[in-house]
């Protein structure tokens, strides 16, 4: 989508009229150029109440000879905000058809530069398809050209929705990476192949250092959570560490991803139905890889560390077994009870090698359990933190994004439950079903790095994102189409570079 800012008064095809709830009839700068009768029709709808302007509302109307318009509401004033706004901007393109043509053109009146952002970054938000492997594009038809947005508004507020429209392309450039990597079939995004796409990212962005270690060097170097996930699978694991602006001096954020390119349960193996949807099992990872591109479309300047842990969990004669006990690259043992709760094992791995690379904090993200599908829904993902103001300030950033992030609890009791092993350090399951995020968040807090030495030692702020139900399937989520949502994205990207 081609996004252009201006404060003409020209309409280039079907025009777009974001409207407050109530009003009853147009302003005649609202009409400019506009053909009578389009006029006349817009005139009708708002007088007989048959279009009210309530919030994400959308009607379109057909000048039989005057063009097209599609009007939006945006609610009452009062109540508008900007995650109801952005959602308006995003129900235009969902609402969009073909007859109307790829050229739009939004006119805004009375309406204050922070919500016109909003509403822009929704249009382009929603503007995403994953079609790669579709021979035939949409019905037969020719592939459609990209679509061409006019934005117009009060002269004064133009450079500042400029800046904004500019600033939510690069942006969102990291959400579609991150949804083109959660929708990638798992028989072509597999460890090595995903590891091979991060180094050809890489390879001509001067301030982006990456490292692989691949199966054999995880091997020799005791990731024994990440080997015993992945050596199952003919496909094997690897862990990318990516570097970003590493001249600039740390300590620095870091964030952490589960990257399992397809999750069967291993022998522990998963039933069949939506299996499928395991292909997601990624997602951490790619948002891990979204939040490092937007950081790279926005120019930041600061040194940032990204971690993603890949792997495929399959059963075979090579596969981790129940009752195997894993020695993790922290030293730490873990007893195998279950092998399909091995997102933990892997983020074991990647998490301690965060301690190795002069962080301020750690955020980690994970479709780790169905647990918080169920205390959450498709809402809210669920986090866990050992540090208050990591707490508020991913609150506040997620808030902002309307991606929101619930606080659960990470109780001392959840964590006895993981360490009572009989024969290891770490068990991997908890006692029972019962708070099953919780016990997977309290296993996570055993591998989290520490400060400075021996008594002294201090864990690392950290901060534990299990987004097993907004990395896909929210139907509430009017940001994305359908699959891969990027979670997270915008959230981390604002929490990185503004707070
Ligand atoms: N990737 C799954 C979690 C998951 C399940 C995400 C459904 C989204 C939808 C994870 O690896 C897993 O299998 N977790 C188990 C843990 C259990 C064995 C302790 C789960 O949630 O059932
Ligand atoms: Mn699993
Ligand atoms: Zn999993």
């Amino acid at each position: 989508m081609r996004v252009n800012v201006n404060d003409n008064e020209n309409i280039i095809g079907t025009l777009v009229l974001p409207l407050w709830q109530d009003v009853e009839s147009l302003e005649d700068k609202a009409c400019i150029g506009l053909h009578r009768v389009l006029r006349h029709q817009i005139e009708t709808v708002l007088a007989d109440g048959d279009f009210k302007a309530k919030s994400g509302s959308l009607m379109t109307l057909l000048g039989t000879e005057g063009g097209k318009a599609i009007l939006v509401g945006l609610g009452k004033p009062d109540k508008a905000d900007s995650n109801s706004v952005r959602n308006a901007g995003a129900g235009v393109i969902s609402h969009r058809k073909r007859s109307h043509g790829t050229d739009l053109t939004v006119r805004f009146h009375d309406v204050d530069a922070d919500l016109m952002s909003a509403f822009v970054e929704g249009m382009i938000l929603r503007d995403y398809k994953y079609d790669y492997y579709k021979t035939k594009k949409d019905d037969d038809e020719e592939e459609e050209e990209d679509l061409s947005v006019e934005i117009t508004c009060e002269e004064d507020k133009v450079s500042t929705l400029k800046a904004a429209a500019e600033l939510s392309a690069q942006v969102a450039s990291g959400v579609f990476l991150a949804r083109d990597l959660g929708n990638c079939p798992p028989n072509d995004l597999y460890p090595m192949a995903y590891a091979n796409k991060a180094t050809e990212w890489a390879k001509d962005l001067p301030n982006m250092n990456i490292n692989i270690i691949t199966y054999d060097e995880a091997i020799s170097l005791g990731m024994g959570g990440l080997v015993g996930v992945g050596m199952g699978s003919e496909r094997k694991p690897c862990m990318v560490i990516f570097e970003m602006n590493p001249h600039q001096p740390g300590p620095s954020p870091c964030i952490v991803g589960k990257g399992i390119t397809f999750d069967t349960g291993g022998i522990s193996i998963k039933p069949s139905p939506s299996m499928d949807e395991m292909k997601y099992d990624m997602h951490g990872s790619a948002t891990v890889f979204g939040v490092m591109q937007a950081l790279v479309a926005t120019g930041w300047q600061e040194r940032v560390i990204a971690i993603t842990c890949m792997a495929e969990n399959m059963p075979s004669a090579n596969a981790l077994r129940p009752g195997d006990i894993l020695t993790t690259y922290s030293g730490k043992t873990v007893e195998v009870l279950n092998t399909d709760a091995e997102g933990r094992l892997v983020l074991a791995d990647g998490l301690c090698k965060a301690g190795e690379m002069d962080v301020s904090y750690i955020i980690d993200l994970a479709t780790l359990t169905g647990a918080v599908v169920i205390a959450l829904g498709h809402e809210a993902t669920g986090m866990w933190t050992n540090d208050d103001d990591l707490r508020d300030s991913l609150k506040n950033a997620s808030d902002a994004c309307d991606e929101l992030i619930w606080p659960m609890p990470m109780l001392p009791q959840f964590e006895k439950e993981m360490t009572d092993s009989k024969i290891a350090d770490v068990r991997n399951l908890g006692a029972g079903r019962a708070g099953g995020s919780n016990t997977a968040a309290a296993f996570l807090k055993q591998f989290v790095p520490k400060r400075g030495e021996g008594e002294d030692a201090e864990d690392i702020p950290w901060a534990h994102l299990d987004i097993a139900g907004t990395a896909w399937g929210a139907k509430s989520n009017k940001l994305v189409p359908h699959g891969a949502t990027g979670i997270h994205v915008r959230t981390l990207h604002k929490l990185i570079t503004e707070l």
